[in-house]
């Protein structure tokens, strides 16, 4: 049983796929703690109904981004947590987050990664005209969307897509891949390997 925190910023409907996972036995885990970066986002009163412990910590209260994010591990660590899940979490992820969570960082972003990192991923796509949009879960190092990639889906772009429908068909996909790759992790079956992550048939001793 892994214990989960999941960073937000929005809506929050992926730390709610997440939730649901764990409370119907998809995931092996339990998350206890949400903390976002912003009042006002949804996702804390998610959170607070699923009986969460819900945080906001306000960025502008600290005097550098790295200050923040050692306030953000230091909350961390202090629940003993095993896995922190970006969810729509609109920051890159500093120093002290990464040396505190080695491996333990993961991030949903909606394109078939390495294409269209960054914001507005579905707007990017549709502008390039690309047939075939998706969803990736990949581990976060410094980079901006680019650490190891543990599982991806894809969803057709149609004639008539706007921005709005091709999000929608790329959430069903993220709300499916997301809680996945939490219990892969869960069960230790992620081994990474360069910029390839193995996903093994077996829990292995010392893996996560
Ligand atoms: C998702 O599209 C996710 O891929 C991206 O931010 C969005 C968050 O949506 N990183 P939600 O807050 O989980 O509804």
């Amino acid at each position: 049983m892994i214990r989960i925190g999941v960073l937000i910023s929005g809506n929050g409907t992926n730390l709610q796929a997440i939730l649901d996972a764990c409370r119907e036995g998809r995931i092996d885990g339990e998350v206890v703690v949400v903390i976002s970066d912003r009042a006002d986002a949804y996702g804390l009163e998610r959170a607070r109904r699923a009986g969460v412990e819900a945080i906001h910590v306000d960025p502008g209260d600290y005097p550098t981004r790295t200050a923040f994010d050692r306030a953000l591990a230091e909350l961390l660590l202090a629940r003993n947590v095993d896995l922190v899940c970006l969810a729509g979490y609109m920051r890159l992820v500093r120093k002290p987050m990464l040396t505190a969570f080695p491996n333990r960082i993961l991030n949903i972003h909606p394109s078939l990664l390495p294409a269209f990192p960054g914001l507005d991923a579905q707007g990017q796509a549709l502008a390039y005209g690309v047939k075939v949009a998706g969803c990736t879960v990949h581990f976060v190092n410094e980079g901006m969307d680019e650490g190891p990639i543990i599982l991806q889906a894809a969803v057709p772009v149609l004639e008539d897509d706007t921005h709005e429908t091709l999000r929608a068909r790329i959430q069903v996909e993220e709300h499916r891949i997301y809680p996945r790759a939490v219990q892969l992790f869960a069960e230790g079956r992620l081994r990474i390997e360069g910029r390839r992550v193995r996903i093994l048939d077996q829990p292995q001793k010392g893996d996560s």
